[in-house]
């Protein structure tokens, strides 16, 4: 069924200049009809011209953040309306990097999914504990306390996609076993079926944080998985490929 076909999802951060451009032009080219959807969230220099290559293809564009707000006085801000009109179709908010590195917090990442949802665009909302959490036995409370405080309450089930990322594995090579991702994905679609009651089936869960071509194949068959969201492996066709392959 189309609604829940997996996402395979690459998040390049602060990386790739035009030359990484063709990377997606390998990338569809070994890759013209995969069985899961495709998203590349390239830096906003990239945006247009990425959704350019991408027309008529599998492959969805889409940003890294927005503003909450539609428009103003916020030097240096994009919106959502304006991922959107360069051809962006999602918006990760809320990833763990902008919440340390820009003291992003719940409530502000509920904003801005609200106005990416407005916009038309589909809000991906990261969420994941830190090792000390985990540690400390928190990574439930932690993670439940985040998606109530970070997800919009009006959200239908496929306006939202939720990244479960231990901030442990991200960039690291280490990820949770099986059954810790398993606990962690079916306690999510648990607490947003709370939310947003039976919606929550059609929202894809994905796992983020040290995905590669070597473990995409096992973390895909856990339950309640519904595909990745990739940093350093997203940025090279090859391994994205492989992934993308597995779903
Ligand atoms: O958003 C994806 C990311 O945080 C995971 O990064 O490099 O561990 O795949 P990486």
């Amino acid at each position: 069924e189309d609604a829940m076909k997996k996402l395979a999802a690459g998040n390049w951060k602060m990386n790739g200049n035009r030359a990484a451009l063709a990377e997606v032009s390998a990338l569809l080219s070994a890759h013209p009809a995969p069985g899961c959807e495709i998203l590349l969230c390239p830096p906003t220099t990239l945006l247009a011209e990425m959704a350019g290559l991408a027309t008529g293809s599998a492959l969805l564009v889409g940003g890294q953040d927005c503003h909450a707000k539609g428009s103003g006085a916020h030097t240096g801000d994009i919106s959502a309306a304006m991922l959107a009109d360069a051809g962006a179709s999602h918006v990760i908010l809320g990833h763990s990097e902008r919440r340390a590195d820009h003291g992003e917090r719940n409530e502000l990442v509920r904003a801005k999914a609200e106005a990416a949802i407005a916009a038309g665009l589909i809000a991906v909302v990261c969420l994941g504990e830190t090792e000390a959490e985990r540690d400390a036995g928190e990574t439930l409370a932690v993670i439940g306390a985040q998606l109530d405080g970070s997800v919009p309450a009006a959200a239908t089930g496929s306006q939202l996609v939720i990244a479960y990322e231990p901030v442990w594995a991200i960039g690291t090579g280490r990820t949770p076993t099986i059954a810790q991702i398993a606990e962690v994905h079916a306690f999510l679609r648990a607490r947003l079926t709370a939310h947003i009651g039976a919606e929550a089936g059609k929202t894809r869960l994905l796992y983020g944080g040290s995905v590669k071509p070597s473990n995409a194949t096992e973390i895909f068959a856990v339950p309640d998985v519904d595909g990745a969201l990739v940093g350093g492996a997203s940025l090279k066709a090859a391994d994205f490929g492989a992934i993308v392959a597995a779903l």
